[in-house]
């Protein structure tokens, strides 16, 4: 390994295409990344890059009346055609040859459009430029340090930014936020007099069709402007915005907005002022919108300083409170970021109520492919399942649109730092390629995109590999949540890290994330009818469908009602033996992933190997620790006896 891992980018994936020769035409930065890309591989494999005569490969940038970012394909009497109508599109062109491997030099086929189903494509970093006294540098980061910043600045060596936006091009993101949601004082700055740094990293990321973003404050007129309001609605403030944008795209003429966290876990806002989120969105995307940015809003809204005895707030509701209200008061160069849960990333929510009830408002989801929740990337957990679950959903029922329909924009929080494998987990890469895959095509089927990225990590691997791989990824996601929080109830963690079990971590926490178990049942009542009334945000048939136990999915039924350990499921069984038995069969299922794993030791290459083996050992014990707790709790607290008579503590 040279530095840091080639990912799904090995040099053999190139390997079809270098031993060919290739015709370029067009011109244009990403025109010349793509001959870069070619020339490298005809290096390595023996190919040619041609500027005449016959050739087996034609890139070509044309009028085709095709948009941004489409390119199409096309094989016929025994040559491969790549057209697009900019460097763009011609670069998302040259990785399908490449995802394609030898198939796309054999055989014929007639030409295929592709354009992404979304407009943005986006990872946010919640990357520090200083490291945080408590946070680290990257909070919620799983992969060691920041890939930009290190020690206070921007990096001055590049070479890892530069393979990181050939990766994510290669996967179709075209977006990158390069800092903290939460911003601290140092990074404040990057919107004003510290500009030039961040101009340094989108320099390098712009040839590969990423354009970079920023998250800023909302109170950086007064504490960076020295303003004494940052009032949206008042004039001064209005062009001290204006005249900051002005700054920013002077730096850096493709800047592609702002992101902002704001009234929300202590980040300041609009509320200070008596305004509101479409008043402050507005305003930024003012500012934006003479230099084509957009602002990304952030509905991650509720109160986290509650009383946990107050049962009459319920966080789950306060997304859509607050902003399902507003729909239609955003700008169009406003968009709303969602989280794709109600709540905060848990490995089993119901999708937001927000996504169905504006219409009228860009929607941006937001997924978390570090897994704060997820195992911290200690645990393998691949995300595809879930997040396709998430976009398949149709918050109007069968007739009406997918959450992947109604979003315009994907957005995730990047799991990439600067281990040498990227995620720290070198599993949980494939959750970034995945999505990234989603993004750009939220039907796709998830285990195709898990193929593709096994046929692009591992050239040629043998048949038992392909299959083991599958079989410790395919169900990684369900096997976490079965040796975790049941039944959809979330949390249970250890506060402030979030990692390993607490069942009573958040029990009496202002943090509004609750379970009630008492000795008769479990679960929050969210119902309309004696509960929360969270179910009630919904459209039919969804509201009526949460609104009763009956009815409710089993994987949702503890999120939406409190009942007794001996309601019994659709499954037939009870629910205290549904805790009793998935928390058995998830350490079983992680024990056997760590056995299959311990099988592929000749087949991967010694230290990726090694590294996997080794975090498979923590999850198995982690996986124990969370089974023997969660049992044993709910053990003392029924009194109800395991059926199988196995051993709890
Ligand atoms: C979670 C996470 C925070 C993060 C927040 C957010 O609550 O624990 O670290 O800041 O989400 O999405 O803004």
């Amino acid at each position: 390994m040279n530095g840091f891992d080639t990912a799904w980018l090995p040099p053999e994936a190139f390997g079809p295409l270098g031993a060919r020769r290739t015709l370029i035409r067009g011109s244009g930065p990403l025109v010349g990344t793509v001959r870069d890309e070619v020339a490298r591989a005809c290096e390595r494999f023996g190919g040619e890059v041609v500027r005449d005569g016959s050739y087996d490969l034609l890139l070509e940038v044309t009028d085709g009346g095709l948009g941004a970012e489409e390119f199409t394909c096309a094989r016929e009497g025994g040559t491969t055609t790549v057209t697009a109508s900019n460097g763009h599109g011609l670069l998302y062109g040259l990785f399908h040859v490449v995802r394609l491997g030898a198939q796309a030099f054999t055989g014929g086929w007639p030409r295929e459009v592709h354009r992404p189903a979304t407009e943005l494509r986006m990872l946010d970093h919640w990357d520090n430029v200083a490291v945080h006294p408590v946070m680290g540098q990257v909070e919620r980061g799983y992969a060691g340090g920041s890939l930009f910043w290190r020690e206070g600045r921007a990096r001055e060596d590049f070479a890892r930014v530069r393979a990181y936006g050939r990766l994510l091009a290669a996967c179709g993101i075209n977006a990158v936020c390069v800092n903290n949601v939460n911003v601290h004082a140092v990074e404040a700055r990057l919107l004003t007099d510290r500009i030039g740094e961040v101009a340094a990293i989108a320099d390098v990321l712009r040839p590969y069709g990423v354009r970079t973003h920023l998250a800023v404050t909302f109170a950086a007129p007064v504490v960076l402007g020295g303003l004494s309001t940052a009032d949206p609605l008042e004039p001064a403030v209005r062009e001290w915005w204006a005249a900051a944008a002005r700054t920013v795209y002077a730096a850096v003429p493709d800047f592609g907005g702002f992101v902002v966290k704001a009234d929300s876990e202590g980040q300041p806002g609009p509320f200070t002022y008596g305004r509101s989120h479409a008043d402050g969105a507005n305003m930024l995307a003012a500012a934006l919108a003479p230099h084509g940015g957009t602002v990304h809003w952030r509905a991650f809204v509720y109160d986290h300083r509650q009383d946990w005895r107050d049962r009459t707030t319920d966080r789950a509701r306060a997304a859509y409170d607050h902003f399902a209200p507003l729909d239609g008061e955003f700008a169009a160069g406003a968009v709303l970021q969602v989280k794709h849960g109600p709540m905060d990333f848990q490995v089993r929510e119901p999708v937001s109520p927000v996504l169905g009830a504006m219409p009228r408002t860009r929607l941006a989801v937001e997924v978390q492919a570090t897994q704060e929740y997820t195992g911290q990337q200690r645990h393998v957990c691949w995300l595809g399942p879930m997040w396709s679950e998430v976009l398949g959903f149709r918050p109007e029922g069968e007739s009406g649109p997918s959450v992947g329909e109604l979003a315009r924009e994907l957005v995730a929080v990047s799991n990439a730092g600067d281990d040498p494998f990227w995620t720290g987990h070198p599993l949980a890469q494939a959750n970034l390629y995945t999505f990234g895959r989603l993004a750009w095509r939220p039907d796709a089927d998830p285990y195709r995109v898990l193929d593709e990225w096994i046929g692009l990590t591992f050239p040629s691997a043998p048949a038992r590999l392909v299959e083991g791989l599958h079989a410790v990824l395919d169900g990684s996601w369900r096997t976490y949540e079965k040796y975790t929080a049941p039944l959809g109830v979330g949390f249970m963690v250890q506060s402030g890290h979030h990692y390993g079990p607490s069942v009573d971590g958040y029990e009496y926490s202002p943090w509004g994330t609750y379970h009630f178990a008492d000795r008769d049942g479990i679960g929050v009542d969210r119902s309309a009818a004696t509960g929360t009334g969270y179910a009630a945000q919904y459209a039919e048939p969804w509201s009526g469908v949460y609104e009763s136990a009956g009815t409710c999915p089993d994987e949702l039924l503890l999120f939406f009602h409190h009942v007794p350990y001996g309601h019994v499921l659709s499954s037939g069984r009870t629910v205290i033996q549904h805790i009793y038995d998935t928390r058995f069969d998830g350490v079983a299922e992680a024990e056997k992933a760590r056995r299959v794993w311990a099988g592929l030791v000749d087949l991967v290459e010694p230290a990726w190997h090694a590294r996997v083996a080794e975090r498979f050992e923590e999850q198995v014990r982690g996986a124990r620790e969370w089974r023997d707790q969660v049992n044993s709790y709910f053990l003392r607290k029924s009194g109800v006896p395991d059926a199988h008579g196995r051993l709890i503590h």
